[in-house]
């Protein structure tokens, strides 16, 4: 979205300065307007890199559509109370589950309700853990070109990293992972992160969220987030491909 000098001409609030004057005491002073603090909202949101074809998601249209699925409703609840304890809560959130079982879409819109209702100039960054991973691995070295990857990502109130242990990667940029997660460990920064992998794997043979991302970042990520299980079925395969023919989309 774009702005245009009309975003603040026609507000009748302020006449188009951004700015409206209110009394207090007995004395008036100069107060944002709510058009400014709406364009700030607007603007944190298209910061935020979120990917297209997530850029749809809300916690309102998510469907509890499975009714033997406890986990939708239970998951859908507790991110609910996280975009409504935000910024006063200490722990962010771990969305755990298979393909297809929401945990984008609701990372997502949390992350676009809290940028879209909370107090402007809240910074919020979605990655995706892959690209992350193939970033850092095109700076080469691992020295200043990944730390200027990194920065925005350490320093944002609220990061969504997507897909947590996915594709592959080196010793060294598990390193860089560490020092992401860890810095924002150590800052109390709220972070929601989502995983196809989980603790105890139901096969044999597979992988454990601990050996797909070390046992140090896994231990924190215990300590800085509530875990959520989405337990259910692919809701692309099941509601997407029944809704078009079969088609995916
Ligand atoms: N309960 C739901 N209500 C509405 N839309 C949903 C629901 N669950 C999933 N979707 C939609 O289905 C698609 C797949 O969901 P999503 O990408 O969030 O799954 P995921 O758990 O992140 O899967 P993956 O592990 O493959 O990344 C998205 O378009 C999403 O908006
Ligand atoms: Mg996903
Ligand atoms: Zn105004």
């Amino acid at each position: 979205m774009t702005e245009t000098a009309n975003d603040t001409s026609t507000c009748p609030l302020c006449d188009g300065t951004g700015w409206t004057l209110v009394l207090e005491d007995g004395v008036e002073i100069a107060r944002r307007c709510e058009c400014a603090e709406d364009r700030l909202r607007r603007r944190a949101v298209e910061r935020a890199h979120i990917p297209d074809r997530y850029r749809h998601c809300t916690l309102d249209d998510f469907e509890l559509w499975n009714p033997e699925d406890p986990t939708l409703g239970k998951a859908l609840r507790e991110v609910q109370e996280f975009v409504d304890l935000f910024p006063n809560t200490d722990k962010g959130l771990v969305l755990m589950g298979p393909v297809g079982t929401g945990k984008t879409h609701l990372a997502v819109a949390a992350l676009q309700q809290v940028l879209a209702e909370k107090r402007p100039g809240v910074v919020g960054r979605f990655a995706d853990f892959t690209s992350l991973v193939l970033e850092i691995q095109m700076t080469f070295d691992g020295s200043g070109g990944s730390r200027e990857i990194l920065k925005p990502l350490v320093e944002c109130d609220l990061l969504v990293l997507d897909e947590l242990g996915a594709g592959k990667t080196s010793p060294w940029v598990m390193d860089l992972l560490y020092y992401l997660v860890n810095s924002r460990y150590l800052e109390n920064r709220l972070t929601i992160f989502t995983t196809n992998y989980s603790d105890f794997p139901k096969k044999a043979g597979e992988e454990s969220l601990t050996d797909r991302v070390s046992q140090r970042i896994r231990s924190r990520l215990w300590e800085m987030c509530r875990r959520i299980e989405l337990r259910g079925r692919d809701y692309r395969a099941e509601r997407l491909a029944g809704r078009e023919g079969g088609l995916l989309r």
